[in-house]
């Protein structure tokens, strides 16, 4: 952004001031000069015009000089146009005073003194210079910070992507091997290569996904789908998981809302996997209960709330805010304790977003949490 020159705006109701102040302003060649005898010309100037400065008489024939810098300082277009009064006549102390309560940056009692005025004048340019110097270089580096950050999101990408192959290689491989005969240790080993496969790709998945996520390149789809079913086989493997910890999993989803919806299912059971396996997860004794409700109707649409809760360790009251950012975890013991990587809930909010939903905790400590979704769905109209 190159440097533009400075706009002044001279508002004057004597014709005989604004030929000196022309005369010496003229004399620097970055000034682009405006001159004005009323409040109101000056007022359709500024709509025009961005000015970099206005001098302004106090006396005018239609609006005041005072009440024309609170017009300017009322709007945000014109709230930060330095302002410097200029009158022969309001030069007591309280008239200076009010001035400079109304935002003005500088106060010059008439006859104007060139030397004076050259010195201020130059001083603002210098700022002007400086400060449009400095807004290009911020501009500049959130331009490179983005591109860097884009890069980034692509490399993370690509990478997860290109290991995400033959890991699926990897897992298909031992999957095989486990059919074959084995003596019982082997069958430990290979166990234990196909946890530690899954671990590894869950967490590529979810890498891959936040980085599309980050870089804009996730968009949901509307495909027909009934919700019942949906629900039932997405809770299936977490009713089993649950029994190796004695835990109950229970769902119940409305009567009143309609089978069949329109939506992405897909990214629905994402969101809704990550909370299970959250719930799973933190609780070691109790139950985790998702609840299903229709929270409204419009036309053709049903807002749908989605109820995770749970009888487990609870979030504390410090980090309730924080749990839905990239990376983060509960505490530094989450990871050797629990496993994971802090991506469940930043992915799932993104997702909700996209959806146009909104997500939500409630929880406390040593009692339980409860994830709280609301979504829209769209319903078939041929049922
Ligand atoms: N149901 C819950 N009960 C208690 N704490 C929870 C619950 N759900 C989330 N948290 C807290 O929020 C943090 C972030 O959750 P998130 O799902 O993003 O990450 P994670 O489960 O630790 O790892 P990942 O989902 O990547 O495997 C968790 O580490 C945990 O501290
Ligand atoms: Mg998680």
């Amino acid at each position: 952004m190159p440097y533009d020159g400075y706009k002044v705006l001279i508002v004057d109701d004597n014709e005989g001031n604004i030929v000196v102040l022309n005369e010496i302003l003229g004399q620097l060649k970055q000034c682009e000069i405006t001159s004005v005898t009323t409040g109101n010309e000056a007022l359709k100037q500024i709509l025009k015009k961005d000015f970099n400065l206005v001098i302004l008489d106090i006396k005018l024939p239609d609006i005041d000089g005072y009440d024309l810098a609170r017009v300017l300082k009322s709007h945000k277009r014109t709230i930060d146009i330095p302002i410097i009064f200029c009158s022969a006549i309001f030069t007591a102390d309280e008239w200076v005073k009010k001035g400079f309560e109304l935002g003005a940056i500088d106060y010059l009692v008439k006859p104007i003194r060139e030397e004076q005025l050259m010195n201020k004048i130059q001083f603002y340019l210098s700022l002007h210079e400086k400060q449009t110097g400095l807004m290009h270089e911020l501009l500049h580096t959130n331009q490179e910070l983005e591109k860097q950050n884009r890069a980034k999101s692509e490399f993370l990408a690509n990478m997860s992507h290109e290991i995400r192959t033959p890991m699926n290689g990897v897992l298909g491989m031992a999957q095989l091997l486990q059919l074959t005969e084995l003596s019982d240790e082997q069958k430990d080993f290979v166990n234990i290569l196909i946890s530690s496969g899954k671990s590894l790709l869950k967490i590529i998945n979810d890498i891959l996904d936040y980085s599309k996520l980050e870089a804009g390149k996730v968009e949901m789809e509307e495909i027909e789908f009934n919700l019942k079913e949906l629900v039932r086989e997405m809770v299936i493997p977490f009713i089993v998981e649950a029994e190796k910890k004695n835990l109950q999993v229970t769902y119940n989803i409305g009567g009143e809302i309609s089978d069949s919806l329109i939506g992405d299912s897909y990214r629905l059971v994402q969101i809704l996997n990550n909370l299970l396996s959250n719930a799973l997860k933190f609780t070691h004794c109790g139950s985790v209960q998702l609840e299903v409700s229709l929270l409204r109707r419009q036309e053709n649409t049903l807002l749908l709330q989605f109820v995770v809760r749970d009888t487990g360790i609870g979030i504390p009251a410090s980090k309730v805010d924080v749990i839905f950012g990239k990376f983060i975890q509960g505490d530094s013991s989450t990871t050797k304790n629990f496993g994971g990587t802090g991506l469940g809930l930043a992915i799932s909010k993104s997702l909700v977003a996209i959806m146009a939903g909104t997500i939500r905790v409630e929880s406390q400590e040593n009692s339980g949490s409860s994830f709280i979704l609301e979504i829209p769905f769209k319903i078939s109209t041929e049922h």
